[in-house]
């Protein structure tokens, strides 16, 4: 594979664009937000700049890199691409419409993937006419660093499929599992969420403060962050979503969202500050 084409500037869209560029492919972004693409791609260079200041890469590698980076202004820009992954917004909606839009333009048999975190690949696949061409490829925050993807099949996704999806991923430098059966969060998110509620659970209890949880589980479990900062990295307005849509799936309590974050996300605490919302909650004090 030499070409992909990436839907959505965002967090992701962008880290596996970058990912993309610096693995050595031709990357052709769209978002429909004016001017996301060229912030995307801006922050890359950024990065890029201080990794040459680091003495990490050299000025021609960052050009080069750079330059693989374009901009896609309509959905033509897809029809010659070897394979789309998509990284917007988590409603099933506006998913179903883009790979309506993709299997109009797409060549058949073009690796057509979701980054979605949860929601269903079968529904999503059957907005085209191709569902065994389609399948999950879950990227993890930062995708230029993690080093899983989590390839999920839809019902009707093929083996040729996931083997591409297995394929590319090795190109990009990543590990990979499969996820065999479409259920929501996968398998990740299905024990990360739960994980995220105690948390949040414990602190609306009372029984630690947000820093003394956060160490714990940094300290005791090895784990890069606590649990509280990595939710709020990851987006509390994402998380919410997530566990709305596992409870919604499963009718199951494991996935109910605590109301401290509940509240969090409505008073605009949608994250990626570092557990701001949550080292401020009241029983902390
Ligand atoms: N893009 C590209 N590179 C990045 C980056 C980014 N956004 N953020 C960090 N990096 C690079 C840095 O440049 C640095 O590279 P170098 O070693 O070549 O210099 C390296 O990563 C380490 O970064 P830092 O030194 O700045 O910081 P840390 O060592 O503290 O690492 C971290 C930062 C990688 C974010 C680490 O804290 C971590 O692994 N945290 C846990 C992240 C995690 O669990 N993510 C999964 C979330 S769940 C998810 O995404 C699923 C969704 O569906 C909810």
């Amino acid at each position: 594979m030499k070409r992909i084409g990436i839907i959505g500037a965002g967090i992701m869209g962008s880290g596996i664009a970058y990912l993309a560029a610096l693995q050595g492919f031709e990357v052709v972004q769209y978002d429909t937000l004016e001017g996301a693409v060229t912030r995307s791609h801006a922050k890359a260079l950024q990065r890029m700049d201080q990794a040459v200041d680091a003495g990490k890469m050299t000025a021609q590698e960052r050009d080069l890199v750079y330059r693989r980076l374009t901009e896609a202004h309509d959905w033509n820009a897809f029809k010659d691409v070897d394979a789309i992954i998509e990284a917007v917004v988590e409603v099933l909606d506006v998913k179903i419409a883009i790979f309506q839009k993709l299997d109009a333009v797409v060549p058949a048999g073009v690796l057509l993937a979701t980054n979605t975190s949860s929601l269903s690949i079968t529904a999503i696949a059957q907005a085209t006419r191709r569902p065994q061409d389609v399948l999950g490829l879950h990227f993890f925050n930062p995708a230029p660093v993690m080093k899983l993807i989590e390839i999920v099949r839809g019902e009707e996704t093929s083996d040729v499929t996931v083997e591409k999806a297995q394929a590319l991923a090795e190109e990009l430098g990543k590990e990979t599992i499969v996820v065999q059966k479409d259920t929501p969060g996968f398998v990740v998110n299905r024990v990360l969420m739960p994980l995220f509620i105690e948390a949040m659970r414990m602190l609306e209890e009372g029984v630690a403060t947000a820093e003394d949880i956060d160490k714990g589980v940094r300290l005791g479990l090895n784990h890069p962050m606590g649990p509280l900062t990595l939710a709020d990295f990851t987006g509390l307005d994402v998380d919410l979503h997530v566990m709305d849509y596992m409870y919604d799936e499963f009718h199951d309590d494991r996935f109910a969202a605590p109301l401290v974050l509940r509240r969090l996300v409505r008073a605009g605490h949608t994250g990626k500050k570092s557990g701001r919302g949550f080292y401020r909650y009241p029983s902390n004090k």
